[in-house]
This record gives structure tokens, C-alpha cells and sequence, in this order.
């Protein structure tokens, strides 16, 4: 029977990740243990297999989290914080595709047509994801062109730099481990997280397309299953590269999130309204229930 197949990376310089083929997954921290006997000390060097890939990935964006975990805010979702995260929905896809084919271009150059290819595919698949955002938020009578030209909610300019960054370095692998970053937390949405926006939205306005395409029910699962397939097939070192972009990403996500989620509703409201120079429909800011709901913590 062939051996099971074990992947691991340093993700932290503290912290390796260790996983398996059969599923099992670690965090391994190499002080204390002479580096002779440690059998993860140095970088591997073997074959992936979809298995360990997927466990060393989404160890990844769990390691990214679990430093904001305590801190982790969770707001009752509103009408109001949905906008926001459209907005954000627009802005993380507005460049997807010319990032993506920008670094596709890259690996054509450095001799790697089936990364070029892989990168093409997914500029391909991305395209157009801007517009389901501006849709949604059309469909809620919202300016959504004038909205995005004048506002991009800060928690969230971090990560789309890291990423119009990571496309454009001279070896832009990392690039792959951003996406799917954002992908898999996105497939991660299920058909209640769907309906408990829908339920906010006003009577017969459907703003859901976005939500619905990347969410479990749409094209991210898909997305998500062929990136780790993808990942798998590269080389070690490109491996190790992904997964050590993907613990990045993870990062920058959790504090970026967690600090557009701290706001309270009011300010919300106030930076919709600036950035479009008018008052918005639904969205009232005197209700003293949300005040109370939005207020930052004390800690
Ligand atoms: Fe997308
Ligand atoms: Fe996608």
C-alpha cells in the first residue's frame, strides 16, 4: 500500500502546520526540539495530494483568525452593515480579473504555462463579480457607482493592496493563496446566512446576487475545490508559498473585518451617506436599539 502522503510549512516561524492525506491536521511549534530529530525543521520537499493540501490551507486561515478569535466581533446583522460588506464585495472583485491575468503573464514569462493557465481560467471565472455587487446594491436603491467611486470601507484597503500587490511581484505565487483565502471563507456562507440577509432586505428587492454566487450554493465551492486540487499538482516550494500566503491573507482579513464590523451603526450610516451626498432609503439612524448594538466594546 502506497505511504499516506504528509505535508507540512512553517507558517509563522513559531508554528509549522502539519497535515495529512487522511485529514488530520496539526499545529507544530519546533522549540525545544533539536533540530536533528525534528523531521519538520526543514522545509519539505515531496509531493502534495489533495488531502494534506486542503488541511495545510484552511490550517492556515485558521492559525490567521484564531489571534482576533477574543476580540471577534458579532453584530446582529443589519440592513445597514450589509451595504457595507457590498461595498467591500465590490472593491475585493473590481480587480480580481486584471490582477489575476496580470500575474498570468508572470508565470508565462517565467516558463509555467499551467500556472499562467490555471490564473487565466480563474481571471475568466471572476469576471463580472463587480457587477453583482453594484446590482445588489441598486436593487436596494442605493447609487452603487457613485458609492464605490467615493468610499472603500477602511478595514478593507489592506487587503485589497496585499493583493494588487501579490500580482504584481516578480514570482506573484502568493497570489493563489490570497484567493483562496477569500474564497473558502465565502463557500463557507450556507443557505441560512442567505436567507437571514434576504430577511433583512425590503419586501420583493432581491440584493442577493453576490452573496449568492459566493457562498456553499454557488461558484466559490467549485472555485475553492479546483484551487485546492491546483495547489496540489505544484511543487513544494510553490506549496509552501501559497499556504504561507494564505495564513497572510488570513491575517489582514480578520483585522480588517473585525474592524468594519466594530462600527456602530450610526457611523455606518454616516460614511454611506457622505460618500453618496444624500440620505439613503431604509436606513434611519435614530433607532436607540442600534446605537446600543453598534457601540464598540470597552476593551
Ligand atoms: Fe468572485
Ligand atoms: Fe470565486
Amino acid at each position: 500500500m502506497a505511504r499516506l502522503v504528509t505535508e507540512w510549512v512553517n507558517a509563522t516561524g513559531d508554528i509549522s502546520i502539519i497535515a495529512r492525506e487522511s485529514g488530520e491536521v496539526w499545529f507544530h511549534t519546533p522549540s525545544g526540539t533539536k533540530e536533528e530529530v525534528d523531521p519538520f525543521a526543514a522545509p519539505m520537499t515531496g509531493v502534495g495530494a489533495t488531502g494534506s493540501t486542503v488541511g495545510l490551507l484552511d490550517g492556515a486561515i485558521n492559525l490567521g483568525f484564531a489571534g482576533i478569535e477574543k476580540r471577534l466581533a458579532r453584530p446582529e446583522p443589519t440592513l445597514v452593515g450589509y451595504i457595507v460588506a457590498l461595498v467591500g464585495a465590490y472593491h475585493t472583485s473590481v480587480h480580481t480579473p486584471r490582477n489575476l491575468q496580470c500575474a498570468a503573464k508572470r508565470f508565462s514569462e517565467l516558463g509555467r504555462p499551467e500556472v499562467a493557465a490555471y490564473l487565466e481560467e480563474r481571471a475568466r471565472e471572476e469576471t463580472g463579480h463587480d457587477r453583482l455587487a453594484l446590482k445588489d446594491l441598486r436593487a436596494l436603491g442605493v447609487p452603487g457607482e457613485r458609492l464605490v467611486a467615493n468610499f472603500i470601507p477602511e478595514g478593507l484597503k489592506p487587503l485589497c493592496k496585499r493583493f494588487d500587490d501579490l500580482c504584481v511581484q516578480d514570482y506573484p505565487m502568493g497570489c493563489i493563496g490570497y484567493s483562496y483565502c477569500l474564497e473558502r471563507i465565502a463557500a463557507l456562507k450556507q443557505k441560512t446566512d442567505i436567507e437571514r440577509v434576504q430577511a433583512l432586505c425590503p419586501d420583493g428587492v432581491d440584493a442577493t446576487r453576490f452573496l449568492r454566487s459566493h457562498s456553499g450554493l454557488g461558484s466559490e465551492a467549485t472555485h475553492v475545490k479546483d484551487t485546492i486540487e491546483f495547489v496540489a499538482s505544484l511543487p513544494a516550494n510553490d506549496r509552501i508559498r501559497v499556504v504561507q500566503e494564505t495564513y497572510e491573507s488570513a491575517l489582514i482579513m480578520a483585522e480588517g473585518y473585525n474592524h468594519e464590523l466594530l462600527k456602530s451603526e450610526a457611523e455606518m450610516i454616516e460614511e454611506l451617506q457622505q460618500a453618496v451626498g444624500e440620505v439613503l432609503p431604509y436606513l434611519h439612524s435614530s433607532s436607540p436599539s442600534h446605537e446600543e448594538r453598534g457601540a464598540r466594546p470597552t476593551a
